[in-house]
Order: C-alpha cells, then structure tokens, then sequence
C-alpha cells in the first residue's frame, strides 16, 4: 500500500468537478493547463481536449461538426450573461445561461457543438438526435463525454436541456453515468454512498474492472490523505462538494 496526501489547491480540479448555481467554480484554471482544441481557436482542458481529438478522428467529423464554445474565462461568462439578458430576457438567460462563476465552461471540460451549418446559435447550437450528431452521443460515452443538461433534469442541474452541451468525465464515470441513467449531481451523490471507510463500488464496464469510492476532504484544510494499492493505476479528481472521487482500474 502507499500512501498519498492531496492539498486542497490539487482537489479544485479534476474530470468530476461539480460547477452550477449551488458550487461555484472554486478556482480559476491556470492557463497551462489549457490547450487549443483542433484549429478552432477555442481552448479546453488539455486531456478534454486530446480525447475530444480522438473522438473527433475516430468518427471522422472535424467538418460536419463545429466546435462552438469551449473554455471560457469568467469575464466571457459575465458578457454572455450581460449580453443574453439584453438581448432574450431573465427567462431565458436564467434556463440556458449560468450565472458567471458558475458555468463549467469556466473549467475548460465543456464544449458545445454544432452541426456545420449556417447560422450557428451561439446560445443554443444545432445538435439533432440523428446523423453524426447521434453517432457523437452514442460514441462519446466510451470516450468519458456526457450530455451535461438532460432534459427532465431541470430541476437538479438548475438548467434547460441543452443537446449541444457535452462535458468530460473521463472513464468510466461517463459510462457508468449512462448506465444508471444520472446527471453529474446525481452521479456525485450516488459515489458518496461509497464511502473510503465503507463497501466500495465495483463495477466492470467497458471491459474493465474499476473500484470507486468518495473521500470527504479534512474541514480545517480541504486536504485528503489516501491509503491506495501500490500496484494499481489510480487517478483522483476533486468534486467542488466537500470531497474527492477516487478510481482504481484492477
Ligand atoms: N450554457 C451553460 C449552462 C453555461 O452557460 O455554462
Ligand atoms: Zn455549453
């Protein structure tokens, strides 16, 4: 066994970061830890961004999709909220808008695509449920995307529906997300049940088998300190809830 400590600075970013009205974003991303996204301009995260990649070359569709919105720095945020106030109203802002600081484009693990095809709805990008943009959906979930804003989740992710939004979770977290049928606060309460103390999740999918479980953070510092097997890969991703998840491929 080995033994790791994680302060709280590590713990504010990781594929499971939880970002909405209720966790907003606990730190900025440091610029380095961004990369341009294909010849798009648009910066991500560089591991969403080289899987996005991957994904965009194993199905071939670097031209009939366009990458619309990536990352975006919290001054973007207020002027897409300002701007999406004056120009469509509180209602509609409020559905398909997040509060600046609380938008997980802010953490470089969104994107929104469209279908290539003009005009392109900066706000609410074309991205039908048939052709490539389904072939996208139903490939991406091996690649660890998720569709952020399902449509009978308002009431838990505190936005519309929005088909264009897809987010990194990384594997298998996208599809265990799928499996179960949850969005991402759903899927963060579901680990929690999977206490560091307690029985762990183990799950085989996507022909592996993983080992899963929640550590709460220390209150005083926002740290943890993990007890792992040595001889298993392992990656550990912050929340934003008080917490960290913890994956062990076996
Ligand atoms: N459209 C999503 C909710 C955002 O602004 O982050
Ligand atoms: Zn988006």
């Amino acid at each position: 066994m080995k033994t790791i400590t994680l302060t709280q600075a590590a713990l504010n970013r990781g594929s499971l970061l939880l970002v909405n009205a209720r966790h907003p974003l606990p730190e900025c991303v440091a610029p380095e830890r961004l990369t341009p996204f294909l010849d798009s301009g648009i910066l991500l995260e560089r591991r969403t961004a080289l899987v996005l990649e991957n994904l965009f070359k194993a199905l071939g569709c670097a031209s009939s999709l366009l990458p619309v919105s990536g990352y975006r720095t919290l001054t973007e945020q207020k002027q897409i909220y300002a701007s999406s106030l004056a120009e469509n109203g509180a209602d509609f802002t409020g559905k398909y808008v997040a509060l600046p600081d609380c938008s997980e484009h802010q953490t470089g693990l969104a994107i929104d695509l469209s279908l290539n095809q003009q005009p392109v709805d900066f706000i609410r990008p074309f991205f039908p449920r048939d052709g490539i943009c389904e072939q996208f959906r139903e490939k991406m979930i091996s690649y660890g995307f998720v569709e952020r804003y399902p449509e009978d989740r308002e009431g838990i992710t505190g936005i519309a529906a929005e088909p264009w939004h897809f987010r990194y979770v990384g594997t298998p977290h996208a599809a265990i997300m799928k499996l179960h049928n949850l969005c991402l606060e759903e899927y963060i309460d579901y680990l929690s049940l999977f206490p560091s103390v307690g029985k762990h999740l183990e799950i085989s999918i996507l022909n592996k088998s993983f080992e899963i479980f929640y550590q709460k953070t220390d209150p005083q510092d926002g740290s943890v300190t993990l007890t792992l097997p040595s001889s298993l890969p392992f990656q550990v991703s912050g929340t934003n809830t008080g917490g960290c998840i913890v994956t062990l491929w076996k």
